[in-house]
């Protein structure tokens, strides 16, 4: 059994990883209509992995044999209309997950629960990353995104990215 806390907490970062899947989706429809198949890639692919983080939460939580409760996911309100809005609304949003994670570590840490905390050091770690990620897309876009060559670059880039299952295995 989990401490109540946490098991709150868990429950709910099932709906918030979703929401982030939500979120890239929609990142992904605005650069396919903007004509930046790169960029589309790049965010189709991050929905996918929000998605895994989803379920890597539900699963952990299924294999210490408490409820699952499933919560609205919202409608993403963030205003596109700039190339940078998703960059800097993804690189914001990465920041408000890691906070959310930190939390749940906390509650797991005030009840000695080391369990919990070894299964959330992987997202720990995870969260270094898509904060660089993001952070760095921003930067690129600011150096080379103002020149139509520099901008076609970038998406040739983002378009090599392929999928790969979370290296987290429950
Ligand atoms: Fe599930 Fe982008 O963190």
């Amino acid at each position: 059994m989990l401490d109540k806390r946490v098991a709150k907490l868990l429950n709910e970062q099932i709906t918030k990883e979703l929401y982030s899947a939500y979120l890239y989706l929609g990142f992904s429809v605005f650069y396919e209509a903007e004509g930046l198949d790169g960029y589309a890639n790049w965010y189709m692919i991050q929905a996918q992995e929000e998605r895994d983080h989803a379920m890597l939460f539900l699963k952990y939580l299924q294999m210490c044999g408490e409820k699952v409760e499933l919560g609205a996911i919202d409608k993403p309100d963030k205003k596109l209309s700039g190339l940078m809005d998703p960059l800097n609304a993804g690189y914001e949003h990465e920041q408000y997950v890691t906070s959310l994670i930190n939390d749940i570590y906390s509650a797991a840490y005030d009840v000695k629960d080391f369990r919990t905390m070894q299964f959330l050091d992987w997202f720990v770690k995870e969260q270094l990353e898509e904060e660089k990620n993001a952070e760095d897309m921003i930067k690129k876009m600011e150096l080379f995104g103002n020149d139509s060559k520099g901008l076609y670059s970038l998406d040739a880039e983002y378009a090599q990215r392929v999928y790969s299952a979370p290296s987290l295995v429950l």
